[in-house]
């Protein structure tokens, strides 16, 4: 495959693929672990890790690459196969989450800043040597009347920058992922609220990626769709999708190849079909696909629960879901073919 910025990014998003968040941090997947009364050892990870990533078909059709938490990009499945080499030899590719996390900022009370710039360099030449070949860095912003502030909208866009310049010198292809929580706290406003923050969040983050001249044919966008709070939640699927796809028209340059959206606690479903609805506007300049963590994984996990018998189960799961994230890349998801599993 090709080493150039601008070729992996074309592959991450081509043909109806897209990608999977697998990145939980530890914390993370803890909570993910309890929901099935799991204990979260490095065994339990690796091993719903390895069922996800052996799930063969999906792999090979729907999962353009894997977004790893750094315990597994150097994990061994239980038979010592690196996990990374099982990604790369499905013909995915095998990506990283980069930051250390979203820190209180001094000075602004509920609204957070996200951290691991220092010694980052060295950090990526350590994952390109491992395998890796794009990253992801999330900063978070949180909504309510009065908040997000400029200076934290701004913060998190020049980490965002600072991270994507120093990824490209790697050859690591950035994915920039600035979320607008759906399901902070209060989590109540309006799809309205949503739409002038994500557009405001949006277009600082392109200003600072241009200060800072990150090549953006070698890079992915990872928002977060324009949707009401989680505790509001009334927009129907077609007013998210045209408001999302406004909200980037007038912010995302043509010259990004693709917009990978997280799915930020819409369940399975909604998250499914609000992407195939935006894919039926056919004018777009981008590809439109998915980067899911929990609209991909929840029904794999709940599958599994954490049981060995049950890998076959949990697979099944999970490949029904990417198919239907495929299907939703290309526009042609429906939910009647929801039943199939
Ligand atoms: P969700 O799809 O669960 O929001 O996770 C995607 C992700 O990578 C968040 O950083």
């Amino acid at each position: 495959m090709s080493e150039r910025l601008e070729d992996i990014a074309v592959a991450m998003v081509a043909n109806g693929r897209g990608l999977l968040a697998a990145d939980e941090s530890t914390a993370t997947i803890k909570k993910r672990f309890d929901s099935i009364g799991l204990e979260s050892t490095e065994d339990a990870r690796r091993d719903y890790r390895e069922m996800l990533l052996r799930s063969d078909e999906a792999m090979r059709n729907y999962i353009s690459g894997v977004i790893l938490y750094e315990e597994t990009l150097f994990q061994k499945a239980a038979d010592g196969t690196p996990l990374v080499d099982i990604i790369k030899n499905a013909g995915s590719i095998p990506g990283i989450k980069v930051d250390t996390g979203a820190k209180p900022l001094p000075h602004f009370p509920s609204e957070t800043i996200t951290e691991g710039l220092d010694g980052l360099a060295a950090r990526l030449a350590k994952y390109y040597e491992a395998g890796a070949r794009f990253a992801k860095w999330r900063g978070v912003i949180a909504v309510s009347g009065a908040l997000p502030s400029f200076g934290t909208i701004k913060a998190n866009a020049h980490a965002l920058a600072r991270y994507a310049t120093l990824c490209q010198e790697a050859g690591i292809v950035p994915i920039v992922e600035p979320e607008v929580l759906m399901d902070g706290t209060p989590g109540d406003h309006s799809i309205d609220r949503a739409e002038e923050v994500t557009e405001w969040v949006l277009r600082t983050v392109f200003e600072e990626l241009g200060d800072l001249r990150v090549k953006l044919e070698g890079m992915i966008l990872k928002p977060s769709m324009v949707i009401d709070g989680k505790k509001a939640r009334k927009a129907p699927v077609e007013e998210i999708a045209e408001r999302t796809i406004k909200v980037l028209k007038r912010t995302v340059p043509a010259a990004v190849p693709g917009i990978a959206f997280l799915s930020g606690g819409q369940s399975t479903e909604e998250a499914t079909a609000h992407l195939s609805a935006m894919n039926t506007t056919h004018d777009l300049p981008w590809k439109l696909t998915f980067s899911y963590g929990r609209a991909l994984q929840q029904e794999a996990l709940n599958a599994w629960n954490g049981k060995p018998e049950n890998v076959a189960a949990g697979q099944r799961a999970f490949t029904h879901r990417a198919k239907m994230c495929s299907l939703a890349a290309k526009g042609s998801w429906k939910k009647d073919l929801e039943q199939a599993a």
